[in-house]
Parts: C-alpha cells; structure tokens; sequence
C-alpha cells in the first residue's frame, strides 16, 4: 500500500497470483510429478535446435530485427497457411510476428478495445484472456462449454452463443482446439460462428496454438469460412507445435488493416523479440508433413495412455479431440467434487501435480469438480504419473 491504495491496480486485482505458479512450486517441493503447467518435457527437432544455433553464430537476428517480424519467417507462415488451409495472406502486410501467442493475445485485445466493449469467450477459458480484456478495460462474457459425459467431450450451445451477444460486443475471442477442455470445433459449429459474426458485424481473435494438435476431426481456421477473413486475427506460436515454448515466437496473420492497428499495441510491449528463433521457427514451418503427422500420433498415443490410467484410477474422463490436455471429473473419487482442495492435496498422496479447472471460469461453480492433466510428457513419466495415480482407487 501506498497512499491507502493497494499497488495493484482494480483492473488486475483479480489475477494476483496464478495457480500454475502455486501447482509446480508444490510440484518442486513435493518432488510429484508435474502434470499441471502445459509444457513438453522434451525439446522440439534437433534441426530446428540446430537452425537457432547457425542464426546466432552468423549474427542473424542478434539485434533488433524488424518490427513485423524477419521476412523469411512472415514468408514461411504464409506458406504455411497457403499450403494447410488455403488461405493467402500478404507476407509483408498481413502476418506481424509476436513474443509468443501470449503477447499476440494482448496486443490485439489492446488494440481493438475501447474501455466499455464486451467480449465473448468460450468458458472455461485460458488465463491470460480474462487478464488481457482487463488490461485493455473491457467486460468479459462468458459463454460456458457443456460437459457431455456421454460424448467424452464439452458442447458448444449455439443459443446462449448467440443470446450472449449484445449491442456492446465488439469481439469474439475463440480458441479452438480448445484448452483446457480439449474440444475441436466443428465446422458446423465454425460456419455458424462464422455467421453469427458477420450478422452482428464482430470482430473475431482466434487462438490456434493447437492447430497441429488435433486427434479427432480437423482443425479448420475460422478465418477459412465466408466472411470471416476480412474480420478475423488468426493466432499461433511456435510452442505447442514445434516443442519450444521457451523460445516465445508467436504470429498472427489478419488483413492489413488490422494487423497496422495490433501492431500499434506490439510496438509498444516488447517491440521485438527472439530474433535468432525467428530464423530457425522459419525451418520448422517448413518441416514435411512426415513431422507434424508423427507430432500428431505421439501425442495421440499419450493422450490414450493417461486416459486410460486416469479412468483405471476412478476418474471420469473427457477425452479430448485436440490440444494436450485431458479433463477429469473427480466426483466418483471425492463426492465433496472440490478441485482446489483436490488439487493442493494430490501431490501428498499420491505424488502428481494437476490444475484445477475453476480457475479457467467466471462460474466457478460450473468447473468446481474438474480438473486438468498434461499429458506433453515422456511416456515413462506418463507410465509412472499412471501407476501413482491408481493408489487413489484403493
Ligand atoms: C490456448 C493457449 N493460448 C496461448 C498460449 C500461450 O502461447 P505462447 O507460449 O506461444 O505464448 C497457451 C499456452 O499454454 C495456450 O494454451
């Protein structure tokens, strides 16, 4: 406090600490197993290692590189976006390269917002949207995700989408596939966000880091549907898909018009950044499928194995079509279905650390009893995480 005021301003008061910060320091004092933070615990391709290796030594990017991001990355996620969904966008206007997809998130929601605007997110959502519309002065709206337990998944009501709009909404900020839930929306789902948006002339910010990452269906860019390119930032990073979240490269292609206004925003954050990566995510964007398929079949074949180990353990289990994430419910386990206490007691008792769902909702009450695991591990941490997990049954 200074001058009776608290140092945290009002509009972050709410996001004072996170509970991945809280879960892996208990992670590290327990010695569990750390199934909370989203992180794989091997690195990405040894080329791509390599690639960042030969940039440094030859001085590329070891200082400021251009705001927009190096041209022989813009050019790489243009290919990229031509080659997997057919859309063309213009390397040296409508691609702007970020520190990570965390950064591409701020910079648009405090570019495109006026203090008073409303946004609708798909609750439960990732953590930085809700700080991120705060920071910009915004209300979020949420629209929350239905447990289907028959479907092993999470439904999207397309009603209470559409009701939630109002003549205050600005934006729509999606994320698909989805974390923490693991939900891929459907095109059917898409077409009719996609017709939403333009009836209601919205804007639309789309969180695509998963979009390598899908095992059920196919992951189609919103900004693919008609319409939708002219109104829609599409956002990703090179963490999820090339195993590198350290490196904090991320981007996002619009049209012209607004990238010029994201890029306002990024400037002034952190202008650039991760240059030498730059040169080596630009590589990775241009690995054959042959990379990107056996990403997909690893990552699938973990999401089976701990599934299956958290069902055996007496979990409910939404198994998720994308990301690298798996939801539980653990009412058959805890009939007081309390998540936090749940959480801060797994490490203890059987050595695993997980993340509470609550903390991704406005209606807290809506993901008490739930609670997410990673599974972007090795196999034999997965094995053991398995193994310690079913001490719970008994
Ligand atoms: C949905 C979602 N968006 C964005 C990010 C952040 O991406 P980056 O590390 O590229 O900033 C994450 C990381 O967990 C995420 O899950």
């Amino acid at each position: 406090m200074t001058q009776g005021r608290p140092l945290l301003n009002r509009r972050l008061a709410e996001f004072g600490t996170t509970i991945f910060a809280e879960m892996s320091a208990l992670a590290v004092r327990t010695g569990a197993i750390n199934l909370g933070q989203g992180f794989p615990d091997t690195d990405g391709p040894e080329e791509v290692r390599e690639a960042a290796v030969r940039a440094l030594r030859a001085g590329h990017g070891n200082q400021y590189p251009p705001g927009p991001g190096v041209p022989e990355l813009r050019t790489a996620i243009t290919e990229h976006q031509l080659r997997r969904y057919a859309l063309a966008y213009d390397p040296d206007t409508e691609v702007l390269v970020t520190a990570g997809a965390t950064e591409a998130i701020a910079a648009s929601m405090l570019a495109l917002l006026e203090p008073g605007d409303e946004v609708i997110a798909l609750e439960p959502y990732y953590d930085s949207y809700a700080a991120c519309i705060a920071m910009a002065g915004a209300t979020r709206v949420p629209v929350t995700l239905h447990p289907e337990p028959t479907a092993g998944g999470y439904r999207l009501d397309l009603d209470e989408l559409r009701s939630a709009v109002t003549p205050r909404t600005r934006l729509l900020l999606l994320n698909t596939p989805h974390n923490p839930t693991g939900t891929v929306l459907t095109r059917e789902e898409l077409a009719a966000i996609a017709a939403l948006a333009c009836e209601r002339d919205l804007l639309v910010v789309t969180d695509e880091v998963y979009e390598h990452l899908v095992f059920e269906g196919e992951h189609l860019p919103l900004a693919s549907f008609p319409g939708m390119r002219e109104r829609t930032v599409t956002i990703s990073s090179a963490g999820k898909t090339f195993s590198f979240t350290g490196w904090k490269v991320g981007w996002l292609t619009a049209p012209r018009e607004l990238v010029s206004a994201v890029r306002s925003a990024k400037q002034f954050l952190t202008y650039v950044s991760a240059g030498p990566f730059q040169y080596a995510v630009a590589e990775a964007l241009r690995l054959p499928d042959s990379y990107f398929d056996a990403l997909r079949t690893d990552l699938r074949a973990k999401r089976d194995l701990l599934s299956v180990g958290l069902a055996e353990a007496g979990f409910e289990v939404y198994r998720p079509a994308g990301t690298y994430f798996v939801t539980t419910d653990i009412r058959p386990l805890d009939s007081t279905g309390d998540g936090f206490a749940f959480c801060r007691s797994l490490p203890d008792r059987c050595g695993v650390v997980a993340i509470p769902n609550a903390v991704f909702y406005d209606h807290r009450e809506q993901g008490a009893p739930f609670v997410r695991f990673a599974f972007c591990k090795r196999t034999d941490v997965l094995e053991e995480a398995a193994s310690r997990l079913k001490t719970l049954a008994a």
